[in-house]
């Protein structure tokens, strides 16, 4: 009966793998590792406290203290920061540390395998145009002039680990999370239902596209951190994913112009039928990388100097439109009315949701490796909206739309 550790327990991503982990009969002892604890847990998970910014001896004792083990590990926890460089710094040395700790208490000797959470940056997506769809086996878009990436830190501090203490590892490459978390750093569907219900309030029910009109009708792939945690759970246990990356996206590819309108009626609005033609006051542009990512490989695709430089384009720049007095007014009637939380608003990833809808290039995610390994894994990507607005509903972090 196979036995885990999760860090990032209370994560987008690591709070699924716990919940999925703690219905299955199967996992007989889980531990979930945060500095907070934000979930009731069934008797089969123990939470533990756990600051993974601590040197590999102090997060040792911490371990030791609170009889850490498991024989699978599944590292979700993640610190954002300003730079790449303090990313890949600081979120390098919190996977190093924690398995070195592991090493200290000894129970890195019953380890079997370490799933390693990381995401579409893999593919430079942050950076600008990608090649289109993104492949595991697609070249490392690093060397010079690019920045570093803390996801290839983190998967050569696992390779090399790996190979040094003898257990087995996965990584997975999931992208523009749909989900529920409490205060965390990526999170696009607290935000865009807080977007919506504040739009109804203030617009007579009208939802304006706040990204790009060029991006509406361009394809994005999306990843339910339900079927993110039952990738793990599988690939976990299934002997041929061992020392093996893969994509986690839904299965399907989506654009705005086709989830906008379900996402206004979700929300009991209507989409202006010339929503384009309108004044944008509050747009706001940001250039990418002036080399796009795509271009490090254009040259053997035939297209070398022929993919532009990327930029996100925001008709409402949300930032902005999160600050505005009027917005922020509103929000606080709307919390005041229903009984959801007041600082939601300042809490929510506006930054992150501008870039999602603003970004000007397709991101199309490739699933064909892990349905050769047997994945059969799918969810339909409007119905992982549904089910996350409804639960953050219940949970009460956004209104009741009905
Ligand atoms: N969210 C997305 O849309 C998305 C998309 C693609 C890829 N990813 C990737 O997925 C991975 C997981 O990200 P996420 O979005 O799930 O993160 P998240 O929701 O922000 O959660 C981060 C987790 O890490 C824990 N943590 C942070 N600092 C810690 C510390 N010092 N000690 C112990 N635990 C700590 C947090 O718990 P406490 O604060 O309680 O400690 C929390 O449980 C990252 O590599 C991210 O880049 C995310």
């Amino acid at each position: 009966m196979p036995t885990a550790i999760v860090t990032g327990a209370t994560g987008i991503l690591g709070r699924e793998i716990v919940s999925s982990l703690g219905k299955d009969p199967k996992w007989t002892r889980i531990y979930a590792l945060s500095r907070s604890q934000k979930d009731e847990y069934p008797a089969t998970v123990q939470h533990a406290h756990i600051d993974l910014t601590s040197s590999a001896q102090e997060i040792a004792r911490q371990l030791e203290g609170q009889n850490v083990e498991g024989e699978y590990l599944f590292f979700t926890a993640y610190l954002a920061k300003d730079s790449e460089k303090e990313a890949s710094d600081v979120n390098g040395a919190m996977l190093q540390n924690f398995l070195s700790a592991l090493t200290l208490t000894g129970a890195s000797k019953n380890l079997k395998r370490v799933l390693l959470t990381t995401g579409a940056k893999q593919y430079g997506v942050h950076l600008g145009p990608v090649k289109c769809p993104m492949q595991e086996d697609d070249p490392w878009i690093e060397g010079k002039g690019r920045p570093p990436n803390f996801y290839y830190t983190q998967q050569r501090i696992l390779h090399s680990a790996a190979e040094k203490e003898g257990w087995e590892w996965v990584v997975t490459y999931p992208n523009d999370v749909i989900g529920v978390a409490r205060g965390n750093f990526m999170n696009l569907s607290t935000s865009l239902g807080i977007y919506a219900s504040v739009s109804k309030e203030l617009n007579n029910g009208e939802l304006e596209f706040p990204g790009s009109e060029t991006f509406y009708n361009m394809f994005d792939c999306f990843t339910y951190s339900r079927l993110h945690a039952a990738f793990n759970l599988w690939a976990a246990l299934e002997p041929g994913c061992r020392n093996q990356a893969f994509n986690v996206v839904n299965g399907d590819a989506e654009t705005w112009a086709n989830l906008w309108p379900k996402v206004a009626r979700r929300f009991g609005c209507k989409v202006p039928a010339r929503q384009f033609e309108r004044e944008t006051p509050d747009a706001s542009e940001m250039k990418l990388a002036e080399v796009p990512p795509f271009e490090d490989l254009a040259a053997v695709n035939g297209m070398k100097g022929k993919i532009p430089q990327g930029k996100v384009s925001q008709r409402i720049d949300l930032v902005r439109w999160s600050q505005k007095k009027e917005v922020k007014d509103a929000w606080a009637k709307i919390a005041e009315r229903e009984g959801v939380e007041k600082g939601a608003l300042e809490k929510a990833t506006w930054g992150f949701l501008g870039f999602v809808l603003g970004r000007e290039y397709n991101i199309v995610i490739s699933m064909s490796k892990a349905r050769k390994f047997g994945w059969t894994g799918y969810v339909d990507t409007w119905e992982s909206f549904e089910e996350t607005f409804d639960e953050l509903e219940k949970e009460k972090v956004i209104p009741k739309a009905k």
